[in-house]
């Protein structure tokens, strides 16, 4: 496979955070192209639950020892950043039907904007067809189990973010004595 890889591919999202759908996606675009640039969103208007720092060293730590993908992070038109590093391709996941409206808008937006930059999008294994990073915030903080929707450094920093969120722990409370 390796021959016929080729040149730099962006893998571009909001990664709050990043899922093993995510990883799946990344896993498959690395049999096609050279090098993945995960490249995050740097956006205000979104209110994340990791800050972008966080999300590039969460990402950085599930890709740590692979010299095939790099971790940025952009800003503005996308197609920009994209000559800017000089990757050709956009590569995105398709999970299900409901993905491909918004995805096929921004193709042909992104298309408009720059014709030399072609999307690829790639299906994930469909035990992942579910799976969301707005899911996976909600079912851990109900208490659901994501052991296997997200890599362990994700569980690790889900685990510190909801217990830096929680109030101290009030001091128990004395038992007034009965006599
Ligand atoms: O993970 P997401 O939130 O689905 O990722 C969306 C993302 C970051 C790929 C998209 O919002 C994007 O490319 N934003 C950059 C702004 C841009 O280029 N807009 C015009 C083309 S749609």
């Amino acid at each position: 496979m390796s021959k016929n890889r080729k040149g730099v591919a962006i893998f571009p999202g909001t990664f709050d955070p990043i899922t093993n759908g995510h990883l799946d996606i990344i896993g498959r675009g690395l049999t096609v192209f050279d090098h993945v640039i995960v490249a995050i969103l740097v956006n205000s208007e979104k209110q994340p639950l990791f800050t972008t720092d966080e999300r590039k060293a969460i990402i950085r730590e599930a890709f740590r020892g692979n010299a095939r993908v790099r971790v940025d992070t952009f800003s503005g038109l996308l197609v920009d950043y994209a000559v800017k590093v000089g990757a050709g391709v956009i590569v995105r996941g398709l999970r299900a039907i409901s993905d491909f409206e918004y995805e096929f808008q921004m193709a042909l937006m992104n298309r408009h904007l720059n014709p030399s930059i072609e999307t690829v999008f790639m299906m994930p294994a469909e035990h992942y067809s579910y799976l969301s990073s707005r899911l996976v915030k909600e079912v851990f903080q109900l208490g659901g189990n994501v052991h296997k929707l997200v890599p362990a450094v994700v569980e690790r920093r889900l685990r510190e973010k909801y217990r830096d969120a929680l109030p101290p722990a009030a001091p128990p409370r004395r038992r007034s004595r009965v006599r």
